[in-house]
């Protein structure tokens, strides 16, 4: 698929079928994740696949929505800041970034496979912390439901993507 196209055809899919995704699939996902740049090459991303059920219902606690409940797998991003870059000036801390273009990658590749995700950040980071029994240096970033899209809808017989325009956000100096 071309960039162009898999730009187009990338978008938040909130229903899925309750197909099994499998390992190996994950895996070519993972792949496409840590191919991403990262500041410094520090690599501060850590992804929890959560496909049991019992932790499956744990993480749609943190995020209560009907929706959400209809993806067979969830992929937890997190920061770990322990090994994330702090720039020097002013100690700003690059873990979200880093984690967000390796969440880039592996959205962009799930799209071109036909599968849906969406972005997720509007958890409750404790429920969800707990939840993963996570260490305090990681902080989870998003959760990515992961599954086949129960429509099938393209870029053919979507509505146009609701963007601001180049001009309202662009300075040219
Ligand atoms: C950082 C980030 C956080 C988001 N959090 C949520 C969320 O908690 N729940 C949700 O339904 N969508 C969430 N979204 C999806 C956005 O609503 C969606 O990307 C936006 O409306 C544009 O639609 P599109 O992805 O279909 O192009 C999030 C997207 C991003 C990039």
């Amino acid at each position: 698929m071309s960039i162009d196209k898999l730009l187009l055809e990338r978008k938040s899919v909130r229903s899925f079928s309750p197909k099994h995704i499998n390992k190996k699939i994950i895996l070519e996902l993972l792949n496409a994740a840590h191919l991403a740049p990262s500041a410094v090459n520090y690599q501060p991303w850590r992804f929890f696949v959560c496909s049991a059920d019992e932790i499956k219902q744990r993480i749609r606690e943190s995020y209560p929505r009907k929706w959400f409940e209809s993806a067979p797998l969830y992929i937890v991003a997190c920061a770990d800041k322990s090994q994330s870059w702090k720039r020097a000036s002013d100690n700003k801390d690059h873990g979200n970034i880093d984690v967000a273009i390796a969440v880039t990658h592996l959205i962009l590749k799930a799209t071109e496979m036909g599968i849906g995700t969406c972005w997720v950040c509007n958890f409750d980071a404790n429920i969800l912390k707990d939840a993963l029994n996570l260490d305090n240096v990681l902080e989870p970033v998003a959760i990515i439901p992961i599954g086949y899209p129960s429509d099938n809808t393209s870029i053919e017989t979507e509505q146009p993507k609701n963007r601001k325009s180049i001009e309202e956000f662009t300075e040219w100096m």
